[in-house]
């Protein structure tokens, strides 16, 4: 095990935002995470544990050790008539795994083609797009216990997943780890065109078999159209979550907006965030390192050098005004460090 002392995080969130970590260590296997968990507890210290790195916002710097979780593998540990069980480690990027899913013919993730950060964290918020989630294809996930060291597994009730939500960002919060997860693939491949621009995309590329393949392009293609790649400019992907809201309030508004979409859900209806907050004024406005993606408004960017905090400042901005004009909270779905 090779602890680094302060080394930058930058290249370690898709943000881009130059905080450091007191200490530092990338970890292969479980036995490694035991280490460094042990290495931790010695010194007092409540280490912070780092997918992909994608989902989160660095506002300081983080005093204690960073364990970023490297560990690998895919592998079919099970399959029946309908299904392959693949179990994937933690530290596998999620879409590489999703192209390996396609070139094995493993359905139901090709939908969820593109999204940034690792395996473990996918079950974490319960990652969607394009009408999937990972709760609809997930089987059961192992997952070290901070305090006994011991590993555990969890099904997908155990897991209590929700929209971006699952037990590990509430009641169990730091107290697992994720070392590997297990997706239930279909033999079969269920398409699902329906979402958004999808099947308008694979018309216009003149699509006339779909596969997996042509799914994932698709799905591809339309993230590239409008979400800023965090290569080149630096983001979380969605900052918010789209928020649900009674019945009667949406009616208020519709007859103050008749343009406001909603899409009814068990618990009211569901308003995307983008258009509460290209409404107040914000899709693309630029505050010198920061700002609101042009194409996407639920989207923040860093150009290159801003900093966690001007980033946080501005999202209470954007939840203060829409706020104030529609009466709606909106939540982050960035978890701020
Ligand atoms: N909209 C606007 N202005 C815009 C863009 C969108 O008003 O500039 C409105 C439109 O009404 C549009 C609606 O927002 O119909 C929905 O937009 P979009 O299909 O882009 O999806 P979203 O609800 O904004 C969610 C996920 C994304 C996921 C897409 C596609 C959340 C918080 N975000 O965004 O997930 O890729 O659907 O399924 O649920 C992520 O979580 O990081 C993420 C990118």
């Amino acid at each position: 095990m090779n602890i680094q002392e302060n080394i930058s995080l930058k290249a370690y969130n898709t943000f881009g935002i130059a905080k450091n970590a007191r200490f530092f260590v990338s970890i292969k296997s479980v036995d490694e995470l035991k280490e460094a968990l042990e290495w931790a507890k010695i010194q007092n210290i409540n280490p912070l544990i780092l997918g992909g790195g994608s989902n989160i916002l660095l506002t300081q710097n983080q005093e204690t050790l960073v364990i970023k979780i490297e560990i690998q593998g895919i592998k079919v540990v099970q399959e029946n008539d309908g299904f392959y069980f693949v179990e994937v480690g933690a530290g596998v990027n999620w879409h590489q795994f999703v192209l390996t899913s396609i070139e094995n013919n493993w359905a139901g993730i090709e939908n969820l083609s593109l999204i940034p950060g690792t395996v473990g964290a996918s079950p974490m918020q319960n990652i969607g797009a394009y009408g999937i989630e990972i709760k609809d294809v997930f089987s059961s996930l192992k997952a070290l216990n901070r305090d006994t060291l011991t590993l555990q597994e969890f099904n997908a009730g155990q897991c209590k997943f929700g929209y971006r939500e699952s037990i590990f960002k509430h009641e169990l919060k730091d107290k697992y780890v994720i070392c590997s997860v297990v997706f239930r693939l279909s033999k079969e491949p269920k398409f699902h065109t329906e979402y958004g621009a999808i099947k308008e995309t694979l018309e216009a590329s003149g699509i006339k078999e779909l596969s997996l393949k042509a799914i994932s392009d698709a799905v591809i293609h339309i993230r590239q159209s409008k979400l800023p790649d965090p290569k080149e400019i630096g983001n979380s992907g969605s900052f918010f979550k789209n928020p649900t809201i009674s019945k009667e309030h949406f009616s208020v508004l519709q007859n103050e907006n008749p343009s406001i979409p909603g899409f009814p859900n068990a618990e009211g209806i569901k308003v995307p965030a983008a258009w509460l907050i290209e409404q107040c004024g914000w899709k693309g406005q630029r505050f010198g390192e920061i700002g609101v993606h042009a194409k996407q408004p639920l989207v923040l960017v860093n150009y290159g050098e801003g900093d966690g905090n001007e980033i946080k400042n501005l999202a209470t901005r954007i939840q203060q005004s829409v706020l104030e004009r529609f009466g709606i909270t909106i939540h982050p779905e960035v978890n701020f460090l």
